[in-house]
């Protein structure tokens, strides 16, 4: 698959090289708490899965690697899965796992090409997200990129000691096309 082009990232496959570093993020509780879906306990674990995804529309393995197109290093992940077992929608996700690269557009340029892949190749007609009603940046992010709220799942996700109320964020393809800014 050719490379997603950007104004800050591109997405692409991830590199065999690149997967220990990747894998270390999922290790690091302050990335993966705010959303922790995909949990995987080894090195080889994470490697099956994500040679898995492209077969398996409901893989939370990453998808795509972002890389900043400034320093062509990878600062972050991305991914997409089927969200609901009947109902007919495709979730996507994402982290930095570089914290230096945080708070400097990397993150909502890659979730623009993310959804602009979706809707272009998966098909749905609502795009959704779910973010931690503390993770602001998340939640600025999907509201810059358009997504509203379609309201709030309470004591839905367990991280640091408590439970924590999620926002359900939601897209659809004709809100996509008319109304999102395109970089
Ligand atoms: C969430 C995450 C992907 C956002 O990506 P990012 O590149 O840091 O965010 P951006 O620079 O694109 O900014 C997106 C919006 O969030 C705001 N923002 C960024 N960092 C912020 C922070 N620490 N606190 C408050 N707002 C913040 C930006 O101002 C921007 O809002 P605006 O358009 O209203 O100005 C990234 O911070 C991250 O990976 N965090 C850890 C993992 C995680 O939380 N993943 C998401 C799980 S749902």
């Amino acid at each position: 698959m050719s490379a997603l082009e950007g104004t800050r990232v591109r997405l692409r496959p991830l590199a065999p090289t690149e997967y220990s570093s990747v894998f270390a993020w999922y290790n690091d509780a302050e990335t993966v708490a705010p959303f922790d879906r995909f949990s995987v306990d080894t090195f080889d674990d994470f490697v099956a899965a994500v040679a898995a995804a492209p077969d398996d529309p409901a893989s939370l393995a990453p998808r795509f690697a972002v890389e900043r197109k400034d320093e062509g290093t990878v600062v972050g992940v991305v991914g997409h899965y089927r969200a609901h077992p009947v109902l007919e929608y495709t979730d996507v996700w994402y982290i930095l796992g570089d914290r230096g690269a945080r708070g400097k557009g990397f993150g909502r340029d890659a979730v623009r090409l993310l959804v602009d892949h979706v809707f272009a190749t998966i098909g749905p007609e609502r795009v959704g997200a779910t973010s931690d009603v503390e993770n602001v940046a998340s939640c600025r992010l999907l509201e810059a990129l358009g997504f509203r709220l379609e309201g709030t799942l309470r004591s839905a996700l367990f991280h640091h000691g408590r439970w924590h109320d999620v926002r359900v964020y939601g897209l659809t393809r004709s809100e996509w096309a008319t109304t999102v800014p395109r970089a």
